[in-house]
């Protein structure tokens, strides 16, 4: 097999089998006990914390979740920190592969062990009577937040609705998880009072359907409406409109929009469409290569964006009559995440770099008291 050998042709990317079983070795440990961590059994005293901050519902501080595939590690996301306050809407914004929707998954604690892993870091959650590290749970207790406390809503809903079962028997289901109890009229009046918040017109028809009968829009509404019906404290929406065409789009976002206030929670948004972020969110996240590079208020990140791949964004924002996929054409592309260098990941693309972006990954710099960037450029004078 030509991976297991040196190809010369290639530059020696490929791995020698001695490196590939030294890889898996390693691996092997790791996962191991990263494993008997999450399915530990513990007192719920272990994973109590406090938070930072009263304003904030979470706090991701120094997040590392690592992918420990043949080829070596995949540092997807490595050290990332930023808060999500009480009733806001935090945008995060980055290129595809750029760790967003690792972040998301490790918070609802989704990564698909052995192989992903959170490996360190706190992601401090203030439930409704106590506060959790997340980071920390052990998977037999991660019922306590996941689809109750903590809610998310996917891209495509035909893969998260299950196609056998009709909407309404699927809705009810989260009641009976949530409320334990709940007899079936109490389920079916609460999955018709959410299909109506969520703007479906006919309820008790789209109750009755199965997901292959309405269109994406209208399953867009049923994933809302399912992560509803547990009255998250939070809601995670990755890409929730990027299979949806741009009227429905405009729609779906109104509602969630809408949405927010209702609950009276906090949404995380994730979206590699900068005019989306613009229109929702409150505080603006930008990552690359599976580092937060810049973060600040909407204001802060549209008015005054500081990091060159920020400005870079904003400049390659797509029209639209722009059909192409290719949605940045800032040039050059994402360090592989397997081997990343030690100096700043964007080093390779930017037109700002100086002699001292050959040095150390820039620290983050904080330039207001919400607007903080990693980049050399914004050193001096800094303490
Ligand atoms: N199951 C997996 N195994 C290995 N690598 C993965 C896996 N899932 C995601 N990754 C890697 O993690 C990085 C971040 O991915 P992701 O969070 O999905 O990016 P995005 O910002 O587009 O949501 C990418 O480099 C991706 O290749
Ligand atoms: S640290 Fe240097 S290379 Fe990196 S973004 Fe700033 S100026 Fe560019
Ligand atoms: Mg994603």
């Amino acid at each position: 097999m030509s991976i297991f050998k040196k190809d010369k042709k290639s530059g020696g990317n490929y791995l020698s089998g001695k490196e590939v079983r030294a890889i898996a070795k390693e691996n092997k440990k790791v996962m191991k006990e990263l494993e008997a961590y999450k399915n530990r059994k513990c007192d719920e005293s272990e994973y109590l914390t406090e938070m930072k901050g009263e304003e904030n519902i979470l706090e991701i501080d120094d997040l590392h979740s690592y992918f420990f595939t043949e080829q070596g590690v995949v540092k997807a996301v490595n050290g990332v920190s930023f808060d999500i306050p009480k009733n806001k809407t935090v945008g995060i914004v980055g290129e595809s592969g750029c760790g967003k929707s690792v972040t998301s998954m490790s918070v609802m604690r989704l990564l698909q062990g052995p192989t992903g892993q959170i490996v360190s870091g706190e992601i401090r959650f203030h439930a409704k009577e106590k506060i959790f590290d997340i980071a920390k749970m052990p998977m037999r207790d991660i019922h306590k937040i996941r689809g109750s406390e903590i809610a998310m809503i996917f891209q495509e809903p035909m893969t998260s609705l299950n196609p056998i079962f009709t909407i309404g028997e699927q809705l009810d289901e989260v009641t009976f998880i949530n409320k334990k109890g709940a007899s079936k009229e109490e389920a079916k009046a609460k999955s018709i009072e959410m299909l109506n918040l969520v703007g479906i017109a006919m309820p008790e028809r789209v109750y009755g359907a199965y997901p292959h009968e309405l269109s994406g829009g209208m399953r867009q509404r049923v994933m809302i409406a399912m992560a509803l019906a547990s009255d998250p404290r939070l809601i995670i929406a990755d890409e929730p409109t990027t299979a949806l065409d741009v009227t429905i789009q405009a729609q779906i976002l109104d509602l969630l929009r809408d949405l927010k206030d209702k609950i009276d929670g906090s949404i995380m948004l994730i979206t590699h469409d900068l005019g989306i972020i613009a229109e929702m969110a409150d505080y603006v996240v930008v990552m690359y290569a599976g580092r937060v590079i810049e973060k600040g208020t909407v204001e802060e990140i549209f008015h005054n964006p500081l990091h060159p791949y920020t400005i870079g964004l904003q400049k390659s924002k797509p029209t639209v009559d722009s059909d192409s996929d290719e949605l940045y054409n800032i040039p050059g592309n994402v360090p592989n995440p397997v081997n990343m260098p030690n100096h700043c990941y964007f080093k390779e693309r930017c037109a700002m770099c100086k002699e001292k972006c050959s040095g150390e990954y820039p620290g983050m710099i904080q330039v207001s008291p919400t607007h903080f960037v990693s980049c050399h450029l914004y050193e001096e004078g800094q303490k």
